[in-house]
């Protein structure tokens, strides 16, 4: 099956929400450092624009999780595949993620997190369907809101693909 990719949030607009979004969280962490969790593989794209344009010194990781490894959605269930490489405590760390939808995956992973015993912990997403929680998931800095269409681009993928696109889609099929 073909499908389409109509333009949700054209790139300009994107980079102009990033770029307001790393002068809030500079001044937030202005005279920290600020440690930045990256979940892959979606989570990549926004978290490299994010930080190209952060004032604060900043290091990175990266972790993957399967979203419910071996069940269902409604399971809940996290799978760490890769962990970080560095440990957390005593630092600000900011887990960056391209979107929160059932919130399920960003709860275990801030649950996960926190018990690492960080200085601060907060979560920043590109995008939020907020129609879509399960969970309840505080997130400390959202993008857009979005409503509740299959989006692609900027880290997120229809079938792996797409996710190299530089602006915010929504996935047709093309009949
Ligand atoms: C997406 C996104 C979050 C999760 C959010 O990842 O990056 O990690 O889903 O969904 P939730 O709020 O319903 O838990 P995905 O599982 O698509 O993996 P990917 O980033 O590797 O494509």
């Amino acid at each position: 099956m073909s499908e389409r990719v109509r333009t949700l949030i054209k790139e300009e607009e994107v980079e102009r929400r990033i770029c307001e979004m790393a002068r809030e969280i500079s001044a937030y962490y202005q005279g920290k450092e600020l440690h930045l969790v990256s979940v892959l593989k979606g989570g990549v794209f926004f978290t490299c624009e994010l930080a190209k344009r952060l004032s604060v010194p900043v290091s990175m990781d990266f972790m993957s999780v399967s979203s419910y490894g071996g069940g269902t959605k409604s399971s809940g269930v996290v799978k760490v595949i890769k962990d970080l490489d560095e440990a957390i405590e005593g630092k600000h760390v900011l887990l960056v993620e391209d979107i929160v939808d059932s919130g399920r995956t960003l709860s275990y992973l801030l649950g996960n997190l926190k018990s690492r015993k960080p200085e601060s912990l907060r979560l920043c997403t590109l995008l939020d369907k907020p129609e879509r929680r399960v969970v309840d998931v505080q997130v400390d800095y959202t993008g857009f809101e979005i409503p509740d269409e299959f989006v692609v681009g900027y880290g997120l993928d229809y079938d792996q693909r797409y996710r190299n696109l530089p602006y915010i889609g929504i996935v047709k099929p093309d009949r």
